[in-house]
C-alpha cells in the first residue's frame, strides 16, 4: 500500500521557518547575472533577514538591467569593485567552476562571507587553500550543494539512521541530460572546468556521501570529447563491508535522474530530479512501501540560503551539514577520477605554479 504524507520537515510547527534564520538582517551581494542566478535569487530575496543590496557584473549595463529586473539597489561593473563595498556582509558567487578559486579568494580577502556555487573549485588543491584562507580571515565559506538542505534529503537520512531499512549496502544514482555541443558553452569549455564530472556529479555523489560516508576508493570509465571534457563518466565507489555505489553523469544522454539505496532491509529511492526530489519511496521488506512527498518553497534553494545566512549571523565560519571536508574530499574524489580519465584543466598547472 502507498500512504501519502506531507512531511516536509519545514512545514512542521517545531521545524524552523524556512524563510527565517536567526532574525539580524544580513547585507548579500551577488555575483554575475548569469543563468543560475536568475534562477535562484528569488528565494535568497524571500528569506526575512537576507537583504540583496547589490549584483556584480563583468559589464556594468548588465549589472544593471539586472538590477532593475529584480529590483537591487546597487549595480556593479566589476566583482572587485563590489567586494570593496564595506556594507555587503556576504556574496554569492555563481560563475563557471574554472573562475570559482580566483573570485572567492579575492572575495575573502576583502572581508566577504562566501557562498559559492558547486564545484567548489576544479581541484582540491584549490579548495584547500580556499578554506585555508576562510580560516585565516575568520570568514564563513561554503559550497552551495543546495540538495543537501532540502527537506527530502534530510528526512531519507533519517529514515536510513533509523535503522528500518537497515545497513545500506548498494547505491545508485544518474543525473545528466542532453546538451546541445557549444564550444562556447562553459559546459565543454575546458578553462571554466566544463564536463559532466564537475557539474553534475557532486550531486549522485552527495546522496553516496549522506548515505554511507567517503569511500575508500574510486573507479572511472568516461568518454572525453575533442575538447578534453568529459561527455559522460561512470564511477564505482567502494567502501568497507558489502557496500558499493555506482553513479553517472552525462551531457549526452537522458537517465532516470534518480537514486535508490538498497539495503538490508529494503530500499529506499527518490523521484526525479535527485538533486531536488519531490517524494521518497519508501520498501521496508517486512512491511507496507510507502510515498512521503514534499511540497517545494520557492525553488527549494531557499534551504541553502537559510544555512549560510543562519550561520554567518550565528558567526561560524563553517556549516556542520556542509562542512569544509565535505567538499575537499570531493574534490579530491573528482581528482583521482580526473587522474583515471587523463582530464586535465589549465588550472590543474596553475595549483602547481602558483599555490
Ligand atoms: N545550484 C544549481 O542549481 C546550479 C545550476 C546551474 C549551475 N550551477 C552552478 O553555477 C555556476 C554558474 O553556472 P551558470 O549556468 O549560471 O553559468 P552561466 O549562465 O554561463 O553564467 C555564468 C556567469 O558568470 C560570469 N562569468 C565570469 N567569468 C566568466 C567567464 N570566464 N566565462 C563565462 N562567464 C563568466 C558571467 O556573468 P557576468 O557576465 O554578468 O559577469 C556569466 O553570465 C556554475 O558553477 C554551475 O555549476 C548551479
Amino acid at each position: 500500500m502507498t500512504r501519502y504524507i506531507q512531511a516536509p520537515p519545514a512545514a512542521h510547527p517545531s521545524a524552523p521557518s524556512p524563510i527565517r534564520a536567526t532574525g539580524r538582517s544580513l547585507n548579500w551581494g551577488v555575483v554575475s547575472t548569469g543563468r543560475v542566478v536568475g534562477k535562484v535569487l528569488a528565494d535568497l530575496q524571500s528569506l526575512e533577514d537576507a537583504n540583496v543590496i547589490a549584483v556584480s557584473s563583468r559589464s556594468e549595463e548588465r549589472a544593471r538591467a539586472f538590477a532593475d529586473e529584480h529590483d537591487i539597489e546597487w549595480a556593479y561593473g566589476s566583482y572587485e569593485a563590489m567586494f570593496a563595498e564595506p556594507e555587503i556582509e556576504a556574496v554569492y558567487i555563481a560563475v563557471p567552476h574554472g573562475q570559482h578559486f580566483e573570485l572567492v579568494m579575492a572575495a575573502l580577502k576583502a572581508g566577504k562571507n562566501v557562498l559559492c556555487e558547486k564545484s567548489l573549485t576544479i581541484n582540491a588543491s584549490e579548495a584547500r587553500t580556499l578554506v585555508a584562507e576562510a580560516k585565516e580571515q575568520d570568514l564563513f565559506l561554503m559550497e552551495a550543494v543546495w540538495s543537501r538542505f532540502t527537506p527530502a534529503f534530510n528526512r531519507a537520512l533519517d529514515i536510513l539512521e533509523s535503522g528500518e531499512l537497515g545497513t545500506p549496502s548498494w547505491i545508485q544514482a544518474d543525473l545528466g541530460f542532453v546538451a546541445p555541443y557549444d564550444p562556447k558553452w562553459r559546459l565543454y569549455d575546458p578553462e571554466a572546468g566544463g564536463g559532466a564530472l564537475l557539474d553534475l556529479a557532486v550531486y549522485p555523489l552527495t546522496w553516496a556521501i549522506g548515505a554511507m560516508g567517503f569511500p575508500n576508493s574510486v573507479q572511472a570509465t568516461s568518454d572525453l570529447n575533442d575538447d578534453g571534457v568529459d561527455i559522460q563518466t561512470a564511477i564505482t565507489l567502494g567502501y568497507t563491508g558489502v557496500r558499493h555505489a555506482q553513479l553517472m553523469v552525462s551531457l549526452v544522454s537522458s537517465p532516470t535522474k534518480e537514486a535508490r539505496i538498497a539495503c538490508t532491509k529494503g530500499w529506499l529511492g527518490t523521484n526525479a530530479p535527485l538533486h531536488n526530489p519531490t517524494k521518497l519511496f519508501i520498501h521496508p521488506l517486512n512491511g507496507p512501501a510507502r510515498t512521503e512527498v514534499f511540497e517545494p518553497v520557492g525553488e527549494n534553494y531557499t534551504y541553502e540560503f537559510r544555512e549560510a545566512t543562519r550561520c554567518i549571523q550565528e558567526g561560524l565560519n563553517e556549516s556542520p551539514t556542509m562542512p569544509w571536508e565535505h567538499s575537499v574530499t570531493t574534490m579530491a574524489i573528482f581528482d583521482g577520477i580526473r587522474h583515471q580519465l587523463g582530464l586535465r584543466y589549465p588550472n590543474d598547472s596553475y595549483a602547481s605554479s602558483s599555490k
